[in-house]
């Protein structure tokens, strides 16, 4: 099978690499990739945005399948045009994808059909904002663009005055554009948070094992928050009862309500979950798979993700079981200086063909290839290293001793990957 993936960061380089190992896969093309999914397939030069061009490619050279990795071409409806097409494609419709392109959009979806989530209010009026913020006494609040904010959109207001800077910040000065044209003002959960994504056929819902994401850019989860520092599955906080319920009661009415709506959501699921005393609270949902937890969910996956892909275009997945790997594995992200606010190009990076520990890898996210050959940053995360190992605490050292070998200028990584998972298991 031709597959086309879409996208260039640690996550794609993830997905390149698992889908290399099924051997239905002929030929694997990555636009617009990385240096890292280059060594698995054919990247070519088209963004991942330029759904024109991405459609002539996928009809010019026979693709019989595309994977769309990020968020933003979904949103743009790259789906609806592939399919009237009638090309194989992995990832919901424009209509379905407002599970990610709109906040209050998707908070009212949870409503609607019982998911478990903060209680909110959704504002267009900046005004209406701030009489509902005055006359909130509870602190912190959350509040939220409702559009695609690549990550930032999100405030959390400890006081009346931070809840009133963002209402202007986002609102009236349109830090966001128009993705803040609409707000959503939520409670505060308090607990701790974990990834669980899901397949879909618009049907059968199949659950991946959970993963745990570290936002924030420094140890102890100190710090602004970042697009993720690192993460590892399975992550203790999910216990088989917090799974239970997360099936039961966030992705299984999920799915059943937008039949009953006539959304027809075909891809991933992402539920981003907040756990608060055992029991499972929806802070969102993503259209896609999430960056870094794929690195790390990917790897346990011992069922053929080609046919996995597939089974959710041709709406099969009822006949596809997923199996896992009882393995730990652990993603730490290596940044560049002044990430999150700021990244550092063009600096060499070194080490990247020392060889590393057994179960240690490389995942390539903002990297770029000089004509000279070196591997140079190019982005704010510039690379992860994982490691899959029997036990957490195994895995976590030899992503450590894998990130010693890898040197350039103003890396940067956080030091507790995975702690918070080990504090559980003692
Ligand atoms: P989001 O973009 O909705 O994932 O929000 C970004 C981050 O803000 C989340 O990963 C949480 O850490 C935090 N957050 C969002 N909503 C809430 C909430 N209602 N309570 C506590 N933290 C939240
Ligand atoms: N790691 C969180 C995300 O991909 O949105």
């Amino acid at each position: 099978m031709k597959i086309l993936l879409i996208g260039s960061g640690g996550r794609e380089h993830a997905i390149a690499r698992q889908l290399r190992r099924s051997p239905l896969l002929s030929q694997l093309f990555i636009a617009p990739g990385n240096p890292g999914t280059a060594t698995l397939g054919q990247n070519v030069p088209i963004k991942e945005t330029d759904i024109d061009d991405l459609l002539k490619f996928a009809k010019t050279n026979a693709i019989d399948l595309t994977v769309v990795g990020p968020e933003g071409p979904l949103v743009l409806g790259i789906t609806d045009r592939f399919e009237a097409e009638g090309l194989k494609i992995v990832g919901p419709n424009k209509d379905a994808a407002q599970l990610e392109g709109s906040k209050k959009w998707a908070k009212d979806k949870m409503a609607r059909y019982g998911i478990p989530t903060a209680a909110y209010e959704s504002f267009t009026d900046p005004s209406a904002a701030l009489t509902y913020l005055r006359s909130n006494t509870r602190y912190p609040i959350v509040i939220k663009a409702d559009g695609l904010a690549a990550g930032k959109g999100v405030v959390i207001a400890q006081t009346l005055i931070e809840a009133e800077h963002a209402i202007q910040e986002v609102m009236v000065d349109k830090k966001f554009s128009d993705a803040g044209t609409t707000i959503v003002i939520e409670a505060f959960l308090n607990g701790e948070e974990t990834s669980i994504f899901a397949f879909t056929d618009g049907k059968t819902i199949l659950p991946m094992v959970p993963a745990q994401d570290h936002k924030a850019i420094f140890d102890g989860d100190k710090g602004p928050n970042t697009g993720g520092m690192g993460a590892y599955s399975p992550a203790p906080v999910v216990t088989d009862a917090v799974y239970e319920k997360v099936v039961e009661r966030v992705f299984k009415p999920l799915i059943e309500g937008f039949q009953r709506d006539g959304i027809v959501y075909k891809g991933i699921i992402f539920a981003g979950l907040m756990i608060c005393d055992g029991e499972p609270w929806t802070i969102e949902f993503n259209a896609r798979f999430g960056d870094p937890e794929t690195q790390v969910v990917l790897p346990r996956l011992k069922t053929d993700l080609v046919k996995v892909f597939d089974a959710i275009t041709t709406g099969t997945l009822d006949q596809i079981h997923l199996e896992w790997d009882n393995s730990s594995t652990v993603c730490v992200v290596i940044a560049s200086a002044g990430y999150p606010e700021t990244s550092d190009k063009g600096r060499v990076i070194s080490g990247l063909n020392s060889p590393l520990p057994d179960g240690v890898w490389v995942v390539h996210a903002g990297t770029a290839a000089t004509p000279s050959g070196d591997i140079v940053t190019n982005g704010g995360r510039v690379l992860g290293v994982v490691a899959q190992n029997e036990t957490l605490d195994a895995a976590i050292s030899a992503a450590y001793q894998g990130i010693g070998q890898i040197k350039f200028n103003g890396q940067y990584n956080r030091t507790d990957i995975g702690a918070k998972g080990l504090a559980r298991l003692l």
